[in-house]
């Protein structure tokens, strides 16, 4: 029987993949345009940074993470997330030391051992960026300005901003405690998950799914009314700077990361368009995470959007790039003097196809069709011989008579 691929990873095919380019490249464009410079981490890294940064009492931490015990007995994770390892490495490498302020993107695959379903996979692919350095919400409204300009660039107007606050370590258990007052009077009416997470990660109750445990909160005390006042100013001024701009959003009070290391700032590009996986990208600040790392005390902000379902929103929009032109041949004697063309056409940055073995025309001409060539050009004895020959446009058989000089075709095609 045929080896199959792992259950929860996919191939990305060749049909498929002009749109995953054509993301990448919209992403890099306006990353760059804002100032951002790659970084390229490894895949894997040690178990402990997930378990420090991601918390221990996390979906992810707790059950999703590839982890495994090396040969020389090292406890290795592959990465469930981008964020950790760019921080690890900016510690390590002291990215900070000349300047604290450092704007990184990154993409490629991650892994979470969930239950694949439609835009839910177990390898899937973020693109992410982070800044470091800046405390002041300017960093907040940059970084949301451009998440909403990506998906402007690549023609989306789905999904939305979503906005929260998630308080700091100076308020953030104040309300813990309340939260966890108000969910222990109705611990009967929660889901087994959420009863046991009520002391270890009781906001986790306010984002479940389970019908019984929405309605049980329904009432629940808001983090927003339970800012303290630099949270509640630094919010403030991220939603003025966003108004600036006129970028929509909305605020969600319930919003709830999967992620312990959020303080402050966070939010998700949100869609209705794809079942229960309505988050297309997501982030917000951590400003205690770099020295919990064991780096300096350096803020920092970021997202990051996941490829699979930026792809599932674009559709089935073709982003194959389709040849210029074709090249078919009568005979065999033709096929040195047609492979040169093609060579030099090539050479001036064309996209030029040729047969490859010989076939009859009517199959040559089917493949030049196939491929969505926008010119053909058929070379006979008659056009080696005559230097000339007409060139076909696909789209309504408009012939034009060109010579065969590789310039000249250029500048007619
Ligand atoms: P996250 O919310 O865990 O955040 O993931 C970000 C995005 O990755 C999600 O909104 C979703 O689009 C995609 N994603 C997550 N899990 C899967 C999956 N199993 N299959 C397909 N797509 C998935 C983070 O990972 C943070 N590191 C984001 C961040 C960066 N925060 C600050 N900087």
């Amino acid at each position: 029987m045929a080896i199959t691929a792992i259950k929860g990873f996919n191939d990305i095919l060749p049909s498929e993949s002009g749109r995953w380019q054509h993301i990448e490249q919209a992403a890099r464009s306006v990353f760059e345009r804002n100032g951002f410079s790659e970084i390229r981490v490894p895949i894997m890294e040690k178990t402990e940074l997930f378990c420090r940064s991601i918390g221990d009492a996390t979906d992810i931490v707790e059950k999703e993470m590839y982890s495994f015990i090396d040969k020389g007995e090292n406890a290795i994770t592959l990465r469930p997330e981008g964020t950790a390892g760019v921080m690890r490495a900016f510690i390590e490498h002291k990215l900070y030391a000349q300047d604290p302020v450092a704007k990184l993107y990154y993409l490629g695959p991650m892994f979470r051992y969930e239950r694949p379903q439609k835009g839910r996979y177990r390898q899937f692919h973020q693109i992410g960026a982070e800044i470091t350095g800046v405390h002041d919400p300017l960093a907040d409204a940059q970084v949301l300005n451009m998440l909403v300009q990506f998906f402007r660039d690549i023609g989306l107007d789905e999904p939305q901003l979503q906005v929260n606050s998630l308080g700091c370590p100076d308020c953030r258990p104040a309300y813990r405690t309340t939260l966890m007052a108000f969910l222990e009077q109705r611990a009967d009416a929660l889901c087994e998950d959420c009863r046991r997470r009520m002391t270890t990660n009781p906001l986790r109750a306010l984002d479940c799914k389970v019908p019984g445990c929405i309605a049980a909160t329904a009432g629940a005390p808001s983090m927003l009314d339970n800012l303290c006042t630099g949270c509640s100013d630094h919010f403030a001024s991220v939603r003025q700077y966003l108004d600036t701009t006129a970028t929509p959003y909305s605020i969600n009070p319930r919003m709830v990361r999967g992620l312990d290391y959020y303080t402050r700032t966070t939010f998700e590009m949100v869609t209705g368009l794809l079942g229960s996986q309505s988050a297309v990208a997501a982030g917000g600040r951590y400003d205690g995470l770099i020295s919990q790392l064991g780096g300096p005390a350096i803020p920092g902000i970021g997202f990051a959007m996941g490829v699979e379902r930026v792809a599932l929103l674009l559709g089935d929009k073709d982003f194959a790039r389709q040849p210029d032109l074709f090249i078919a041949t009568l005979g065999a004697g033709e096929r040195g003097f047609a492979f040169r063309l093609l060579h030099d056409l090539l050479q001036l940055g064309l996209r030029v196809e040729m047969d490859y073995e010989g076939k009859s025309l009517k199959s040559q001409m089917r493949r030049a069709d196939r491929l969505g060539a926008r010119y053909s050009v058929v070379i006979g004895e008659n056009e080696v011989s005559s230097g000339r020959a007409h060139f076909k446009r696909m789209a309504d058989g408009e012939q034009v008579e060109v010579m065969l000089i590789a310039e000249h075709i250029k500048q007619t095609l």
